[in-house]
């Protein structure tokens, strides 16, 4: 039980930032659906205008100094956007920051165009200037937004945001919750941690932080309005943190992967959740239950993360739902015949590098296919020849092949791949897929839509530090 467990607070705020900790001792509870719905955005049209720019947050407690971070609209996370499927979307991005910036909608299957990538896909949007993004949901299911410049900066200063497409028809929920996980390193005043550009976190695990945050929140505490069914959303908006996540109380049923439903399964341990991956899952709450979450990510470091459960005096109820959970309702992705799967061409794409490998050194830290790009993300960065190339509707198997001994989440822009567990299934839809050290993994995709898409590592320091680059489908 997590009673066993030390607390986020006691773990990762006291150990290292005690000023700040002593006053996030107070073990406030946060109303889920206030917390969730505040910084909500929900727009008929579908119009939104997103401002970047620097701001003050009160992460601590009140009484305590708030941090300057970069935000989208002046809250971290930024809003929470949320469309229906179908929808044209329009998104008005306004860049205030001293640096130049741009939106990547993270899962989202739309034309190369929009995709949000200075250097490959659109100019860079300068201090001062904006750029429209406009783009049709295709899929329902839990996407999120950031920046793809500078990214291990722009997003460790504060820049992330989720985007939750709706269903059609609606999914009998009481409660539809949404928690974006995210972890900063603060110092000693839970200032941000100038330490950006580290060769030691982009060689290692990535910039870790010392604090993980819910939404912004460092509550520990959340409760629903009533019991009833909850749908619970997680994102991984952390720059490299790994979550494995433990569920104590309620049966839970994982829903669905990374914006994609797959077959309702209860699970007690959500398969990890890396950076940028996401996961729902769907659950019960009936009259003093609770479900309580650890993070055992790091087996020797796990803690307790949070728990939900109901408010006291409780408002509303919820409705009975019996035993049955139907599965969300499918999005149109392309499907695929085990059969035709040996026929298909094979890509290689090698990443090695790394602290204790011999590929290592200061002017390339990781490689992709024994390339490396050059550091940074100016726009000259893609000024070189895709990693791959795909004919429009092709579809393809890519061999993933980790050759250094740490963990890569590899993603991919403009398409969905389904892994290929051994000679005859497929795992479930994803955009971001998890590789251990060493590990090799198949997986199979169809490219649908034109033009120059990112394949990088999601671990944000690795990714600026070598591995990324991309492929093209060409007509
Ligand atoms: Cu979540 Cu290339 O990004
Ligand atoms: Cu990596």
């Amino acid at each position: 039980m997590s009673v066993l467990l030390p607390s986020r607070r006691d773990f990762l705020v006291f150990s290292s930032i005690c000023s700040f900790a002593s006053i996030c001792k107070g073990g406030a509870i946060s109303d889920i659906s206030k917390a969730a719905l505040g910084g909500q955005v929900t727009n008929t049209d579908s119009v939104f205008n997103i401002v970047a720019a620097p701001d003050s947050v009160q992460l601590g407690p009140q009484g305590h100094q708030p941090t300057a971070m970069w935000c989208f609209n002046g809250s971290y996370p930024g809003p929470s956007l949320r469309v229906r499927r179908g929808d044209e979307v329009q998104v008005k991005f306004i860049n205030l920051l001293p640096e130049p910036s741009s939106i990547h909608w993270h899962g989202i299957r739309l034309l190369n165009a929009m995709d949000g990538v200075p250097g490959l896909t659109q100019p860079p949007v300068d201090p001062g200037e904006s750029f429209v993004y406009k783009f049709v949901c295709k899929d329902a299911g839990t996407f999120w937004y950031h920046p793809h410049l500078n990214s291990s900066e722009q997003l460790g200063r504060g820049l992330i945001g989720s985007l939750i497409v709706e269903d059609d028809t609606e999914t009998e929920v009481d409660h539809d919750l949404i928690w974006l996980l995210s972890d900063l390193r603060l110092d000693q005043k839970g200032q941000i941690h100038e330490s950006f550009g580290s060769i030691h976190d982009q060689a290692h695990a990535g910039r870790l932080g010392n604090v993980v945050f819910i939404n912004g929140s460092l509550s520990d505490s959340w409760s629903v309005p009533y019991g009833g069914r909850i749908r619970l959303r997680l994102i991984n908006g952390s720059n490299a943190r790994l979550f494995r996540l433990r569920l104590n109380g309620p049966s839970v049923n994982q829903v669905a992967i990374d914006g994609h439903p797959v077959p309702p399964r209860v699970i007690r341990e959500a398969d990890v959740l890396a950076p940028g991956q996401r996961i729902d899952l769907i659950f019960d709450l009936h009259t003093a239950e609770e479900l309580e979450i650890e993070d055992h990510g790091n087996p020797d470091r796990a803690y307790f993360l949070a728990k939900i459960g109901i408010a006291k005096p409780s408002i509303g109820r919820g409705q009975w739902y019996g035993q049955n959970l139907k599965p969300l309702p499918a999005n149109d992705i392309p499907q695929f015949q085990i059969t035709e799967i040996p026929r298909l061409r094979e890509i290689p794409l090698v990443l090695s590098g790394g602290a204790m490998s011999r590929q290592m050194s200061p002017q390339s830290v990781w490689q992709m296919n024994g390339r490396a790009p050059t550091m940074g993300h100016g726009p000259d960065h893609f000024g070189r020849e895709p990693l791959f190339s795909i004919s429009l509707n092709e579809s393809v198997v890519l061999k993933l092949i980790n050759q250094s001994a740490w963990f890569h989440p590899m993603h991919l822009h403009g398409v969905v791949f389904h892994e290929l567990l051994g000679s005859d299934s497929l795992g479930p839809a994803r955009d971001t897929l998890l590789l251990a050290p060493g590990q090799q993994k198949r997986v199979v995709l169809k490219a649908e839509f034109l033009g120059d898409w990112m394949v990088h590592c999601h671990i944000l320091e690795h990714q600026h530090s070598g591995l990324m680059g991309y492929f093209r489908v060409s007509a």
